[in-house]
């Protein structure tokens, strides 16, 4: 539980809040780089910590994130024209570089030198690990991008989607760090079988079936956390889950079995009510994903390319599950009975459901957390701190430590019951390779 000012501080990211600006002292995974998929290509709108913006691709294919108005009369500038090196508003023609400046303005006399004098709003852009990352803070701070072996692995190892979901970053953030809702959640009353499939993540059921209740250990690290989540089998050995989590956004998780892909989400506020949800996968491995890999963890052909009208207006051009809540994420209540717990399709729209279902914004002084919450708690605590810290003018470590960032999770079974002393044994597994 959070008492309501806690919950607004966790909660709120616009410009001059205290959360707002910790996330503006980190880069941000704002699109992915295959949505501007080559120079002068249509360029797209987007909207980041309560900010409209628009992203475009120039002629020399370097990325300009700039403010969505144009600063002439506030036209959109996603209708401008992407051509030789610069966005150019429709309306009257004023263009503008990948920095912001205004390099040409005809609908002023020629003598005018009225055009340097106007800047367009423009954040620093870099792309890395297949991402358009984007940095809202102030200039002389800017930070470290994060290491992350999914950011460093090659293409060919890599695996990234992007969707929109409806509600605070914080809900599915907490999601993410819920190892105890997999065995009600996503639980499925057909058998397991290596050959089916569709049944690839059920190794993590047939554990978490076996052990409801699992036991969480949170360790500190200087990035955040890493936690092990330790389940009986019934035998010897204990099923151990160990999922890190990064300020302020970033988890990897385990994949289904020992040596499959593994990875994560990375939970990008849109503002305060939506949030843009990156995730990625990597193989850990010296072998690519295979196809087959692929296919299981590609988010389409159930998310589909949307124009996302906000209540304001505002449109954004990204990626929405076709199960939503307009339709109740298409539950069967037949299948309720029969074949799920929750009778909805896949794991990613369960988790939507959910998550997006709390309300835009939950009222966490409502809940009641039990044990298993151990994570979320930890989160909540380390981002409520990064943002007094902050307001007392302590800068957030991990923003400028990108190498802190270069870590795995494990899935793995042991014998060991105690998770400091399964962590030192396993400490190797827990270390990015590259
Ligand atoms: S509004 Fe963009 S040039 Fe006039
Ligand atoms: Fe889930």
């Amino acid at each position: 539980m959070l008492s309501k000012a806690d919950n607004e501080l966790l909660t709120q990211v616009g410009s001059g809040t205290p959360m707002g600006e910790v996330f503006r002292r980190f880069w941000l995974p704002a699109l992915l780089s295959t949505e501007l998929s080559q120079p002068d290509c249509p360029p797209l709108r987007f909207r980041l910590l309560g900010e409209d913006l628009v992203a475009f691709r120039d002629t020399n294919g370097r990325v300009g994130i700039i403010d969505s108005a144009c600063p002439h009369r506030r036209a959109s500038l996603f209708f401008g024209r992407n051509e030789e090196c610069g966005l150019r508003c429709v309306y009257h023609g004023w263009k503008f570089d990948v920095d912001g400046n205004c390099v040409d303005m005809p609908s002023e006399p020629a003598e005018s030198n009225f055009k340097d004098k106007v800047k367009i709003k423009a954040y620093p852009a870099k792309e890395f690990g297949g991402c358009v990352w984007l940095y809202m803070g102030p200039q002389g701070l800017q930070p470290e991008l994060p290491q992350m072996e999914w950011c460093r692995v090659p293409d060919t190892h890599r695996e990234l989607s992007r969707w929109i979901q409806e509600a605070n970053y914080m809900q599915g953030t907490e999601g993410e760090i819920d190892t105890a809702h997999t065995t009600y959640l996503h639980k499925r009353f057909d058998p397991y079988s290596n050959e089916n499939p569709d049944r690839r993540g059920a190794e993590t059921q047939v554990y978490g079936q076996r052990d409801g209740a699992p036991m969480l250990t949170v360790q500190d690290t200087d990035y955040g956390f890493v936690y092990g989540s330790r389940r009986n089998t019934g035998d010897k050995d204990y099923y151990w889950r160990v999922t890190q989590w990064m300020l302020p956004v970033y988890s990897i998780t385990a994949g289904p079995r020992p040596g499959w892909p593994q990875g994560g989400r990375a939970y990008v506020p849109i503002d305060d009510d939506h949030t843009s949800v990156i995730q990625y996968y990597f193989s850990a491995g010296d072998d690519p994903i295979t196809e087959h890999e692929r296919d299981g963890l590609r988010i389409s052909p159930t998310v589909e390319q949307v124009k996302y009208r906000m209540l304001d207006g505002a449109v954004l051009d990204t990626w929405r599950d076709i199960r939503n809540a307009d339709n109740d994420y298409l539950i069967d209540r037949e299948a309720q009975k029969t074949l799920s717990f929750t009778g909805i399709a896949t794991a990613r729209s369960q988790d939507e459901m959910v998550t997006d279902g709390m309300g835009a914004v939950a009222d966490r002084t409502k809940e009641h957390l039990g044990t298993t919450d151990a994570a979320i708690i930890r989160a909540r605590r380390l981002l409520l701190t990064l943002a007094r810290d902050l307001q007392e003018g302590i800068e957030p470590y991990p923003a400028s430590h990108g190498d802190l960032y270069r870590v795995r999770s494990i899935h793995t079974f042991s014998p060991e019951p105690d998770f400091g002393k399964f962590l030192e044994e396993r400490r190797e597994d827990a270390i990015a390779r590259v």
